[in-house]
């Protein structure tokens, strides 16, 4: 665990060049020992993107994008500790699971922090930065979905004020295990 607190982390939205940055904190993210439950693709999937995916990425989910934002949190020596990226999800269309969106929603996804920065309050300051951004597009809920085994995901996630919603859907890689779905309780 390390002695930083939360406000020692500067949280900000990805930049354009920010792109070979968001490539290796998602490669470091895909090697740690619980990817398997928390991340939907593999590291050598990751590896194998050109450089153009990495760039449409931090475009995509930049500081200048509408429909969803990735978060950063950086120490002052400038090395990123985690993220979180909140997609904006409009009522009417279906979700990768193929369920319907009842209403304009955000779906926090990508959520990493370092090892050596966890336990210390920071991925709550990254979850509220997300929620405050996906709040400003007007959402009416803030959802994610976390694997029934994640037991340190779903602790962090209820210590932020999120709760099952009852919704399960299975895990995609057909293990036979399933995805729980959390919402951020109270008013949007
Ligand atoms: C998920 C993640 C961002 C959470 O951040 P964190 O700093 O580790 O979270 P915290 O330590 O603040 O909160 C976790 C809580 O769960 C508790 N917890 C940890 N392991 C647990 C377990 N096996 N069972 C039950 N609770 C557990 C912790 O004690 C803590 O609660 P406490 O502060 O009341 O003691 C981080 O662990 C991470 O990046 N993990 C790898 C990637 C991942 O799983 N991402 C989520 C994908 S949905």
């Amino acid at each position: 665990m390390s002695t930083s607190t939360s406000s020692d982390y500067l949280i900000r939205a990805i930049r354009p060049d920010d792109w070979p940055r968001v490539k290796q904190l998602r490669l470091d993210a895909l090697r740690d020992p619980s990817a398997g439950l928390a991340f939907l693709e593999t590291y050598e999937e990751a590896e194998a993107r050109a450089d153009v995916f990495w760039q449409d990425r931090a475009v995509g989910s930049g500081e200048g994008s509408t429909a969803a934002r990735q978060f950063i949190a950086e120490t002052p020596d400038g090395t990123w500790a985690g993220s979180v990226t909140v997609l904006i999800e409009e009522a009417g269309t279906k979700d990768w699971a193929g369920l319907a969106v009842e209403c304009r929603q955000g779906h926090v996804v990508g959520v990493f922090v370092r090892p050596e920065h966890r336990g210390n309050g920071l991925i709550k300051a990254l979850l509220d930065a997300g929620v405050e951004w996906a709040r400003q597009r007007g959402v009416e809920r803030v959802r994610l979905l976390v694997h029934e085994d994640n037991e340190r995901a779903q602790g962090a996630y209820r210590k932020a004020g999120f709760v099952p919603s009852g919704v399960v859907v299975p895990f995609v890689r057909d293990t036979g295990q399933n995805e729980l779905e959390f919402v951020l309780q109270g008013p949007s």
